[in-house]
């Protein structure tokens, strides 16, 4: 079996905090022993390209479980717990190939590796590998089932190469299941970016203000958390109708221009590029704190702030220091890669189990469905989505009322008024 990992002696490490999570992710369980038992991916070749986190790990036992031939890479040069990649090595052979830190040559040759098993469907977050596939295999791409796609910008990708006509198989759009995009871009995102951040600055929220690039459910959920922690929270926003709930929900709205002169802490979350850019890094009080929690490292011009840079040095594990022209200092977090994941370990488990089980299942229903469907963007069938919240709740021991048949009946007339 063909590998690439940092390092195979991490296996029992990686395996301990696989189980760890797994506690927290009883739908994923439930389904990983249904899939034991009826197979629906039996000899299905899948190509993974997800950040590779304990999370991740028991999607791929789930799968495999199904009877899929998985290979793992990485979504993200900096997203990978080394442990979890030797635990499926080691434990479970299953081939992965990613190392926490790798150039982006290795990133993209670890991709290829994916691809040389020759998938039938692929499981992506971000659309490396489906992009990858089209530039580069098109012929091969079109003979594939089906794929899934975990997150907003990987949606946006492939929404676009449907709209040029480019792609060539049915994707389910597995981030806009209400299961997967309420809970895991707002409260995922929310807690685990203001982990990375807390991780590696040990910063005080509280009294500091903390400006939220976007206000998408992944905005919603930072500004929410970031008030919780004592924060005094400014939103930036393209979107009147984002901004104004922003404002509706008590936060104060500002262009960037305005908000980089009395911000602490920046995030950004909104999947565009050069959110913070050049002219903003003039604007910046001294101490200035950026971070970036949207997919691709590009919302933050990293480049022409080491262009306009006198000075820069690490200072902490993922914090480095750009000393402006003039003295002012600006710090920049996980090399500007999505900070929950690079200074922290990603959503926490038991929202993962929402979004994977809408993976698992999607998986499954491509499996079934994928080749009478045509080459587009599919979202998550609605009672694959609702039975993962009934799930959840089952397995949080929440139970919920039920329609009498006199409000069934009232909610299909038209007849009765006051
Ligand atoms: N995306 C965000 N958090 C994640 C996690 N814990 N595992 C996999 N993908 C993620």
């Amino acid at each position: 079996m063909k590998y690439h990992i940092k390092s195979t002696t991490l296996a029992a490490r990686g395996q301990a905090r696989m189980e760890w999570a797994e506690r927290e992710m009883p739908v994923l369980r439930l389904i990983r022993q249904r899939f034991q038992k009826t197979k629906p991916l039996k000899d299905i070749r899948i190509a993974c390209c997800l950040h590779v986190t304990t999370e991740t790990g028991n999607l791929m036992l789930a799968l495999r479980a199904g009877g899929a031939r998985i290979t793992l890479c990485a979504s993200n040069p900096l997203s990978t717990q080394d442990d979890v990649a030797a635990a499926l090595v080691v434990r479970h052979k299953i081939p992965v190939f990613a190392i926490k830190g790798e150039d982006s040559k290795t990133y993209y040759r670890h991709i290829h590796s994916a691809l040389d098993s020759k998938p039938q469907m692929t499981m992506d977050d971000g659309a490396d590998v489906v992009s990858l596939l089209h530039k580069e295999h098109p012929a091969e791409a079109a003979r594939l089932i089906g794929g899934t796609e975990e997150t907003t910008t990987g949606v946006v990708r492939l929404r676009a190469m449907e709209k040029d006509g480019v792609l060539k198989y049915p994707i389910i759009a597995v981030n806009d299941a209400l299961t997967k995009h309420l809970f895991d871009n707002r409260y995922g995102t929310g807690q685990s970016t203001l982990d990375g951040i807390l991780r590696c600055t040990n910063v005080l929220f509280s009294g500091k203000v903390l400006v939220v690039a976007g206000y998408g459910w992944c905005g919603r959920g930072l500004a929410s958390r970031g008030r919780g922690l004592g924060a005094r929270v400014v939103v930036t926003e393209i979107d009147p109708l984002r901004a104004l709930e922003a404002v509706m929900d008590g936060f104060e709205v500002l262009p960037m221009a305005q908000a980089a002169r009395v911000g602490d802490i920046f995030v950004t979350v909104t999947g565009d590029v050069n959110v913070i850019d050049a002219a903003h890094f003039r604007l910046f009080k001294d101490g200035a704190i950026l971070a970036n929690s949207g997919h691709f490292n590009s919302e933050i011009n990293i480049p022409a702030l080491h262009k306009v840079a006198v000075r820069h040095r690490i200072v902490r594990d993922f914090v480095e220091e750009f000393t402006m022209p003039g003295g002012r200092k600006i710090y920049l977090l996980g090399e500007g890669r999505l900070i929950n994941l690079a200074a922290a370990e990603g959503h926490p488990a038991s929202v993962m189990d929402m979004s994977f089980a809408n993976q698992a299942v999607s998986a499954e229903y491509m499996a079934l469905h994928g080749k009478s469907l045509q080459p587009k963007v599919y979202p998550v069938p609605e009672i694959l989505d609702k039975e993962v919240a009934r799930l959840k709740l089952k397995a949080m021991g929440i139970s919920i009322d039920k329609l009498t048949p006199e409000q069934e009946k009232y909610l299909t007339s038209w007849q009765e008024g006051t």
